[in-house]
């Protein structure tokens, strides 16, 4: 996670053709860590973090609350010490640089009854609405105005509401938490998304002092209390983390240990590797994944759907494994609009797919793929490309690596330590990476 000089960039360089053996530690949820600190905002005492993973988007997060006014102390296990906090707008400048922001408005409204944030714009997977989180904050009573630029929310007290959600949103589900946790009443989740990070952002706040029933199903029912109070907590491991190492072992070979993760969260990935060839031996916070060389990988057809279905944060490394298979499968997106950016870099690389409407993409296995240059469009993109890389004959070069280090604490490390000929070099910024875009 070291910067580069202007001008200058990370890239992965990657060698393929070696197998996977050893084991891997997996780290903590970006996706829980994120709106765990923003939930630090909601008390006068201090939120000591446990297992937060050193990523580029907690330190994004860690310096918006700073600049709130809050003080935020340590890596890997940080506190938060928001008690001193006094603003209730976030900067622009570093709050349009990661979607997740959006987080800081139920919790701000809970703690101040104003907020500013900047707008989260589209992005490259998809419009990215925000509609269901104003929605449901509006009924519990707060006054939003929208800019082109800015949410601006506005509120004397929360009022606990029931609130339906039309499809299950992540981010949505947090928003409304982080508000309903001090409102006054009941306020009533329906549809609420169940992934791992938003369960674990549940026991964060319970621990705080909250009141929440039904963690883990998609009725959530928050008793709003007057008070919130300190707390200690150790950040949920990272499923999707984990979740892009067993894919990596699958299509590379060889066998891997993935230790610190939680198996539980992986069921339906689990069922996939399973039918496409791999071994996979589960334990009690490990598990393994193996394919040997001569176990050829068979084409699965594969969706993605909310949790507990197959994340779509694993949809494009799981298409890099598929092609490796021998035959057609069939890949169906379903939770965001538009995920298929890793299609033309796969490929640059050899990969025959075809893209069909927005939803689905056929991958033409096998797949022979050349180490070529790519240039990563997002984090899971930049996983797929990483694997694909894994399989190529030759060298590859990622452009772009800041992607994957917005997610992913030290990729590079992790998979060279497991046998991968793969390394973080600095190399020349092109052109036309200058201009950021954030998941
Ligand atoms: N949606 C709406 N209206 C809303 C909210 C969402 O139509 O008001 C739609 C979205 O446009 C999208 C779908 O519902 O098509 C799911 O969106 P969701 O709100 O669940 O996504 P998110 O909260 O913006 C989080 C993760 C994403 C992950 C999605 C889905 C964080 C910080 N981000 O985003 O993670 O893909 O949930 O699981 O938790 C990543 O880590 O690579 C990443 C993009």
């Amino acid at each position: 996670m070291s910067s580069t000089f202007p001008g200058r960039e990370h890239a992965l360089r990657i060698t393929g053709g070696t197998q996977l053996a050893g084991s891997i530690c997996v780290s903590g949820s970006k996706n829980a860590a994120l709106p765990e600190m923003a939930a630090a905002l909601l008390t006068k005492q201090a939120v000591v973090l446990s297992n937060v993973p050193k990523v580029t988007d907690t330190v994004l997060m860690a310096q918006i609350l700073s600049g709130l006014g809050g003080r935020v102390e340590g890596e890997g296990t940080m506190a938060l010490h928001m008690g001193g906090a006094g603003k209730s707008d976030v900067s622009d400048e570093l709050g349009r640089r990661m979607r997740a922001t959006i987080v800081l408005l139920g919790a701000l409204l809970g703690r101040f009854g104003h907020a500013r944030v900047p707008r989260p714009g589209g992005d490259d997977i998809g419009a990215r609405r925000i509609e269901q989180h104003l929605r449901g904050l509006r009924q519990m009573g707060a006054h939003i105005t929208e800019t082109q630029t800015e949410i601006v929310g506005e509120v004397e007290r929360l009022r606990g509401q029931r609130i339906v959600f039309d499809l299950p949103t992540v981010t949505g589900t947090e928003n409304i938490l982080l508000a309903a946790v001090l409102a006054e009443g009941r306020t009533e989740i329906f549809n609420a998304a169940r992934e791992p990070h938003v369960q674990d952002l549940c026991r964060l706040l319970a621990k705080m002092g909250a009141r929440i029933e039904g963690i883990g199903t998609e009725r959530l029912v928050v008793d709003g209390v007057r008070e919130l109070g300190g707390a200690e907590h150790t950040v949920i491991a990272d499923y999707l983390e984990a979740g892009t190492y067993a894919i990596a072992a699958a299509a590379a070979g060889g066998e891997l240990r993935i230790e610190c993760s939680r198996p539980e969260d992986l069921h339906v990935v689990l069922l996939k590797l399973e039918q496409a060839g791999a071994h996979v031996e589960v334990g009690e916070g490990s598990f393994r994944v193996g394919r040997q060389a001569r176990t050829r990988l068979k084409p699965i057809d594969m969706s993605t759907w909310t949790f507990p279905g197959f994340p779509t944060d694993l949809q494009a490394q799981y298409m890099a494994l598929m092609t490796q298979a021998d035959g057609e499968s069939v890949i169906s997106e379903y939770v965001h609009e538009n995920r298929f950016q890793h299609v033309r870099e796969l490929a640059k690389m050899g990969a025959g797919i075809t893209v069909q409407g927005r939803i689905h993409a056929i991958v033409h296995g096998p797949c022979r793929l050349r180490g070529t240059d790519v240039s990563i469009p997002d984090i899971r993109s930049g996983a797929a490309l990483v694997i694909a890389a894994m399989c190529a004959e030759g060298d590859s070069l990622l452009r772009n690596a800041w992607h994957v280090e917005r997610g992913y604490e030290d990729m590079a490390g992790k998979l060279a330590s497991a046998g991968a000929k793969i390394e973080s070099v600095t190399v020349d910024s092109e052109a036309t990476t200058a201009g950021h875009s954030y998941e």
